[in-house]
């Protein structure tokens, strides 16, 4: 599957009473930017101007660019098609330069006009451009296809919208919830190893459903005997490590992990901190004393690293990974795992890790020790949309599982999610192997 072609339209099937897979698709896609909505909705037009860093975007930004991916690469081709505001397609653009220009990244907090109303207003205006198109069954299957990659990268910008809502409020010297939610209960962690396949497996996504073309070609590799935890490391297991002088000692780090280390002054996970001798932590429901029975989140690669190598042991690779989820997703044992951001929303819980699911996936996204490479033979699709994924293919590790923060129909087994090593505002935690 590449991001461009080769999925089927309708792939996203999942109800059995649609007349046809385009009114399904519509309705993923509706069920999509309405969950978008939904996650905004607790949100002031104050809040969704804030961008706290160079690598956070404000939520407006985010509400009006997955509007523009649709706009440009579905809805500009359709021959009746009224473009909102030509002048979007600067301020939108994220990273396509074979489309145009862009408004630079970190002054995108900046831009107080258009206003927060006229960006809903944008959103209504191509949510009824792409209904008529489906009414009126006018999509190629191209453009059907991209819808679907439409709305999975609307998915991808939930989680942001969620992560980097978090990182704004957390300047805040007030610690304001972004919602006020009971937290799900902990779940002590066990202590079951999992056994990783040995020999030739194969890495890669087959077959019906949505893939990025960044899991595919399908392909074999090698691996030899491996065991991967159970379960994720906890914040209470991390706490030894920092007691243990952890974020002190050079011995333990890769050299840039240790020069990120005493640039940037860590010496615990970011969201962590001490009072009165006891650690409190910011979630998306304020400040709040830390569980030890949670997993622990929001460490970059370098300290994911060197916590594995202080208990001696080391991360999965992603074909390790990949490979034991495989198998583990076929295993009958009953389930245990964490919701994800679609179920906890539902189930009127708030959107953190509290639980070491019984599977490898979800909670927290896993750091792996491999690089974000091609997989052999990869081919970046042609045109735009071929700079989705394929550029950024250097200079950042491989993340698994998916987080409370993804949606629970965007994740799968073969999913790679990619940050360069010293990122720490995504829901990242640890998953150890041996
Ligand atoms: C896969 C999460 C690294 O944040 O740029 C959003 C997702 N791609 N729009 C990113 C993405 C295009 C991507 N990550
Ligand atoms: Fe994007």
């Amino acid at each position: 599957s590449t991001v461009a072609s080769g999925t089927s339209a309708d792939s996203l099937m999942t109800s059995t009473d649609a007349a046809d897979s385009s009114d399904t698709l519509a309705n993923v896609y509706l069920k999509t930017r309405s969950f978008t909505d939904r996650i905004t909705r607790t949100l002031s037009a104050e809040d969704c101007m804030v961008q706290s860093m160079d690598d956070a975007s404000p939520t407006r930004w985010h509400l009006a660019h997955t509007t523009w991916f649709f706009e440009t690469f579905v809805l500009k081709d359709q021959p009746d098609y009224r473009v909102f505001d030509e002048a979007f397609g600067y301020l939108f653009n994220s990273y396509y330069n074979t489309i145009g220009d862009q408004y630079p990244r970190h002054r995108r907090g900046l831009i107080s006009r258009p206003g927060l109303e006229t960006i809903r207003e944008y959103r209504s205006h191509v949510d009824r451009a792409i209904r008529d198109a489906f009414d009126s069954n006018s999509l190629t299957n191209a453009q059907l296809a991209l819808v679907q990659t439409g709305i999975q990268h609307e998915q991808q910008h939930q989680e942001l919208i969620l992560t980097d809502i978090k990182h704004a409020l957390s300047c805040s010297p007030l610690w304001p919830k972004y919602d006020d939610l009971p937290f799900e209960p902990a779940r002590t962690a066990t202590e079951n190893w999992i056994d990783v396949p040995s020999g030739l497996v194969t890495i890669g996504q087959q077959g019906e459903g949505f893939s990025f073309d960044n899991e595919s070609p399908v392909h074999e590799v090698h691996l030899m005997g491996t065991r991967l935890a159970g379960d994720l490391v906890t914040c209470g297991e991390y706490r030894e490590f920092i007691d243990d002088g952890g974020y002190e000692r050079p011995e333990l780090w890769l050299s840039m992990g240790w020069n990120a280390v005493q640039t940037n002054g860590w010496r615990s996970p970011l969201y962590w901190l001490q009072q009165n001798g006891a650690w409190l932590t910011f979630t998306l429901a304020g400040l709040v004393p830390l569980n030890d029975d949670w997993p622990v989140c929001h460490i970059s690669l370098f300290e994911a690293d060197a916590y594995a190598r202080w208990r001696g042991m080391r991360l999965p690779t992603e074909f390790e990974w990949e490979a034991a989820a495989k198998s583990e997703r076929n295993r009958s044992a009953t389930r245990n795992e964490q919701p994800f951001a679609d179920q906890l929303v539902d189930r009127g819980f708030a959107i953190h890790p509290t639980r070491s699911p019984d599977t490898l996936m979800g909670s927290v996204w896993q750091w792996t020790s491999s690089s974000y490479a091609a997989y052999p033979g990869y081919r970046p699709p042609p045109g735009a949309v071929g700079e989705y994924n394929g550029k950024f293919m250097c200079n950042q590790y491989v993340l698994r599982g998916g987080s409370v923060a993804t949606s629970s129909d965007h994740i799968r087994t073969t999913y790679r999610n990619f940050f360069p090593a010293d990122t720490r505002w995504q829901f990242t935690g640890i998953r150890l192997a041996k």
